[in-house]
């Protein structure tokens, strides 16, 4: 059978992928963000996964308002690089699992969350820079990777309880697909952020780190918090934080080992927040 191996939770921030993509990873500025991913980019070529299903969130760039689901599914067989305005980042192209996507699938939505199956994607920052902190900078992506995508852009957003159960169906879901393969999951976005309006450049640093000790050690507290919480406490992006509660959900309810923890202040507007969970 299936099963998930760890989590892996990160920050996107877009200013973190043109420092990798332009080679200023070792200015002073930026060399503090990626020696914070020294440990987990050898960590992962240690632990290698066959398939990672990343929830992150499209930014208006696969999406616009025309069209907002809650969450979807990519299932296709693979996901072009978006041009978020400065043409495509140079990353390569993500290979995808369309028949893990399409087991999920079935089994989440059998599980009453209705999912939105994408059979065409452009993925954006919100995909590319987790791959590339953990990854560097490979000829191609090490396995293939299921797109999660989730609204937390256009109101209404889910809650973190929505997102926590939803976690727990994906966890149901790996477990039920036959093949012995290891997948791992990952929750991206974050940390506290605000891009605009007069609490632009918004960062609580003690708020974050209490969100770290809580992911850790009381997912199931945490996924209580309201929405108005995390834009109050953790700026108007900081809400993204609610789709690491989906990674953490599809963890075993056994405690997790912590294998890397890491928080850094700045990088661009964002604070930088970084986990590395092991199931036991
Ligand atoms: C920025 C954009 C993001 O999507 C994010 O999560 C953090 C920062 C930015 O434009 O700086
Ligand atoms: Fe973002």
């Amino acid at each position: 059978m299936a099963r998930i191996t760890a989590s892996v939770y990160t920050s996107h921030v877009p200013a973190i992928g043109a420092a990798i993509d332009h080679g200023k990873t070792q200015e002073p500025y930026w060399q503090p963000v990626f020696a914070g991913y020294e440990y987990s980019r050898q960590w992962l070529r240690d632990n290698r996964p066959d398939v990672i299903f990343l929830v992150y969130n499209d930014h208006a760039s696969a999406f616009s308002l025309d069209l907002i689901p809650t969450f979807a599914i990519g299932t296709a067989a693979e996901f072009a690089i978006a041009d978020e305005g400065f043409g495509p980042r140079p990353v390569p192209k993500v290979i995808g699992h369309p028949e893990l996507a399409a087991h999920i699938a079935q089994s989440v939505i059998q599980d009453d969350f209705d999912l939105t199956i994408v059979n065409r994607m452009d993925v954006d920052h919100g995909l590319t820079v987790p791959l590339s902190l953990m990854c560097g900078q490979p000829d191609a992506w090490p396995c293939p990777v299921i797109p999660f995508a989730v609204n937390v852009v256009q109101y209404p957003v889910p809650s973190g309880r929505r997102c926590f159960n939803l976690g727990r169906a994906i966890r149901k879901a790996v477990e039920s697909y036959d093949p012995d393969i290891k997948v791992q999951i990952w929750g991206t976005g974050g940390m506290s952020h605000q891009l605009q309006g007069p609490r632009a450049g918004l960062i609580n640093r003690e708020w974050d780190n209490r969100f770290l000790d809580r992911l850790i050690a009381d997912p199931a507290g945490l996924a209580e918090l309201p929405h108005i919480d995390y834009v109050r406490e953790a700026g108007s992006e900081g809400i993204e934080l609610v789709m690491w509660l989906i990674a953490r959900g599809a963890m075993s309810d056994r405690p997790p080992v912590v294998k890397h923890r890491f928080y850094h202040v700045p990088a661009s507007n964002t604070a930088v927040g970084h986990l590395i969970l092991e199931n036991v």
